[in-house]
């Protein structure tokens, strides 16, 4: 069979490289030898090993019949969609790790699949090189999901991370993750939670079986974390994560993006680094977490490759993936009840008239004061605090 890889980049180069490196057990698995017969990119790659392969136009690869299995490592919506829909409809099998592109246009992809019987998958879309939206739709589908709670970006993780382990500021991480190559020159996307905002979505979507807008995700980023709140979170015995998170109520989920406190008893509390986990709750499964790489080369190549040789067995059929494009209402955020972290400047006695019982941190900042909430919804929160002087709060898990 034959492979076309579209965007040599990162991943792209990786998946050529995943191919080759381990031909001979990928054949074996298959049955037979797959082939890269395409590279698209715009740039030509001199004296490389693929240099042959190199075309600039997609339509040479939608016209050829030869070439079974098309790999999009492009990025973004657009040309990815033009690019992955002709491939599809002239029957050919797609996989991608381009979360944009899944979380804007997976419902569309999943019926063009169908309706050419053939595949699109996209387990490097979320969680890089983890295995995660294989076992969330074959393996945990007699499930109902009750809660998906993950850190699914690095490059927020490391920051959070470092801030805890060095106290420095954000500024000064950020800049140090940038030298080291960790975080991308412009983070905009990872440090605002748009990346994190997008892979949520897509996991939300496939156990709703519906199209979740990652537009209708609270969104906040880590850009505002500072020194001070990690000191406040440190003498709490918490760690502060940049958490996606869904849970299931009524018919439907509550999703956010926002950074966390979280307890040493959280399985998420020592994923650190650039490492991602993704922690689910199933009503018959109970609790189950996975951890590993959620980006890089290879370990997201590995879940690309693990894609074709899933569509390579499946050649002929279109494996059933239930994702329709009517839009999902998520519910009201306001409604979901957590503990609050919260710095003001109010007087400790002000605090307790609303608050009552909080457990209180004091001596941190001149002339402020830091609690943690009783459980209570995130409306009475906002209509307590209402009469504070509130300079930050911060969720608790
Ligand atoms: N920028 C992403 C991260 C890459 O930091 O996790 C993987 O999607």
């Amino acid at each position: 069979m034959n492979v076309a890889i579209m965007g040599f980049g990162t991943i792209g180069s990786g998946v050529y490289k995943v191919l080759t490196t381990n031909e001979d057990v990928i054949a074996k698995r298959v049955g037979e030898k797959l082939e890269v017969k395409y590279v698209l990119d715009r740039r030509e790659f001199p004296g490389e090993p693929w240099e042959k392969l190199v075309v600039n136009d997609y339509n040479t690869i939608a016209n050829d019949p030869d070439v079974d299995i098309v790999v999009e490592t492009m990025g973004g919506v657009e040309p990815a969609y033009t690019f992955v829909k002709a491939m599809l409809e002239h029957g050919k099998h797609v996989t991608t790790s381009n979360k944009a592109l899944v979380a804007d246009k997976g419902a569309d992809l999943i019926k063009t699949a169908r309706d050419n019987n053939v595949n699109f998958l996209f387990e490097a879309s979320v969680g890089g090189g983890i295995p995660i939206i294989r076992p969330i739709l074959e393996c945990m589908t007699g499930d109902v999901i009750e809660e998906i709670s993950g850190i699914v970006n690095g490059t927020t993780n490391y920051i959070m991370t470092k801030m805890t382990e060095d106290g420095s500021d954000f500024d000064v991480v950020l800049k140090e993750a940038q030298d080291l190559g960790f975080a991308e020159k412009d983070p905009t996307a990872d440090i605002e939670g748009h990346d994190a905002q997008r892979k949520i979505a897509i996991l939300t979507s496939l156990v709703c079986c519906q199209q979740v807008e990652y537009t209708d995700i609270p969104t906040e980023g880590i850009s505002h974390i500072t020194a001070t709140d990690i000191k406040y979170s440190s003498i709490l015995g918490r760690k502060i994560k940049l958490l996606a998170t869904s849970t299931a109520t009524g018919d439907t989920y509550v999703a956010r993006v926002a950074p966390y406190l979280l307890p040493p008893e959280h399985p998420l509390y020592s994923v650190d680094d650039v490492f991602n986990a993704i922690f689910v709750r199933g009503n018959m499964l109970g609790d189950a977490m996975f951890y590993g790489s959620g980006a890089g080369s290879l370990p997201t190549a590995s879940a690309v490759v693990g894609d074709i040789v899933e569509m390579a067995k499946h050649k002929d059929m279109n494996i059933h993936l239930e994702w329709r494009p009517e839009k999902k209402v998520l519910a009201d955020p306001s409604v979901i009840e957590s503990r609050f972290f919260v710095r003001t400047k109010s007087s400790r006695d002000e605090v307790k008239s609303v608050f009552r019982d909080a457990e209180f941190v004091e001596g941190v900042v001149d002339g402020e004061i830091g609690f943690v909430s009783n459980v209570m919804t995130e409306a009475d929160y906002e209509a307590k605090a209402a009469s504070l002087d509130v300079v930050k709060m911060i969720r608790v898990k």
